[in-house]
């Protein structure tokens, strides 16, 4: 794994980290009911206005801190290693129920600072989100995406930052599916530890369902971001990955010929299938379509 020092800006190899037990919080319990109804939180109660005052003050709180500035500092040494200026687009999965918990506001407040300073067009879905959740995604001027594509959104030939915050690895490996070839050099993920991901993996699983992950890890340059933000387990075990066009070209063309769609045969599946979330997928076309004011 490649990690950036802060002091000369260049990236300097670290090695791969002792298996341990993950902090790494990465499977969406199929068990815990999703949101059906328009009264799915608990702020009907709650002023509106005050609601959405309190995400923009996490995010000037956010911005403030140091972690923030590591963010944004391993994020210029990423884009000057990808020889690019910006990011155009933002796609995120897996953000949580941001009016409930903690962990998901201060990701939400990280995601509107990233559009804030590169000015990118954002992506969000995650079929947890209530109406409400909605509505302010849409105030802040993101795309709702109303269907669950299981993480296999193809980018467009633009700089896209993928961020799942602590996402299930099936979803991570379901986007390197859809994006597997050249096509991952306009990426960079913020994403769950691909190295602590495989790390993690027992012998007999390495060749199984996260194929796609442990087949490209060897060739990402992975960041890795302090955590010293005050509320740990919002960012914890999160870390850039990019795919730097010197280690892609060192890969034999066949290597991306193999490219069957992942099956989850014989595992849980960590996260929500569309089939699973069909009903909630049409209300949040609902609520995306619906004229505001
Ligand atoms: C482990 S939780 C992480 C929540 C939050 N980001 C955090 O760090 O606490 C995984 C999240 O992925 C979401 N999720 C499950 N299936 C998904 C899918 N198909 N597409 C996008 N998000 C999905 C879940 O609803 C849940 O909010």
């Amino acid at each position: 794994m490649a990690c950036e020092t802060r002091d000369t800006g260049e990236f300097k190899l670290v090695s791969r980290r002792k298996k341990r037990v993950s902090r790494v919080r990465n499977s969406s319990d199929p068990n815990v009911p999703l949101p059906e109804d328009d009264n799915d939180d608990n702020f009907s109660d709650v002023n509106c206005e005050v609601l959405f005052g309190r995400l923009l003050e996490a995010e000037t709180e956010l911005r403030s801190t140091l972690f923030a500035d590591n963010v944004f500092h391993s994020m210029k040494s990423s884009l000057n290693a990808l020889n690019v200026d910006g990011v155009s687009e933002i796609l995120c999965y897996g953000l949580g129920p941001f009016l409930r918990l903690k962990s998901s506001k201060y990701q939400l407040a990280l995601l509107l600072s990233l559009k804030n300073h590169y000015g990118s067009r954002v992506y969000v879905y995650d079929p947890i989100f209530s109406s409400k959740e909605i509505e302010f995604l849409l105030r802040f001027g993101f795309n709702v995406l109303n269907v669950n594509e299981e993480g296999k959104r193809i980018v467009e030939n633009n700089v896209t930052l993928v961020y799942m915050p602590h996402c299930a690895t099936h979803l991570t490996n379901n986007f390197l599916y859809a994006n597997w070839g050249e096509r991952l050099c306009k990426c960079i993920l913020l994403t769950n530890s691909f190295s602590a991901v495989v790390d993690n993996l027992t012998a007999a699983n390495r060749s199984g369902c996260i194929d796609y992950i442990v087949r490209i890890q060897p060739y990402v340059t992975e960041i890795a971001l302090r955590n010293n933000f005050p509320h740990e387990e919002a960012f914890n075990d999160l870390n850039l990955h990019i795919f730097l066009e010197q280690d892609i070209n060192k890969i034999p063309r066949n290597f991306w010929n193999e490219r069957e769609e992942p099956c989850y045969r014989n595992t849980t599946i960590d996260y929500f299938t569309a089939k699973q979330t069909e009903q909630i997928d049409a209300r949040i076309s609902n609520y995306v379509s619906r004229p505001t004011g």
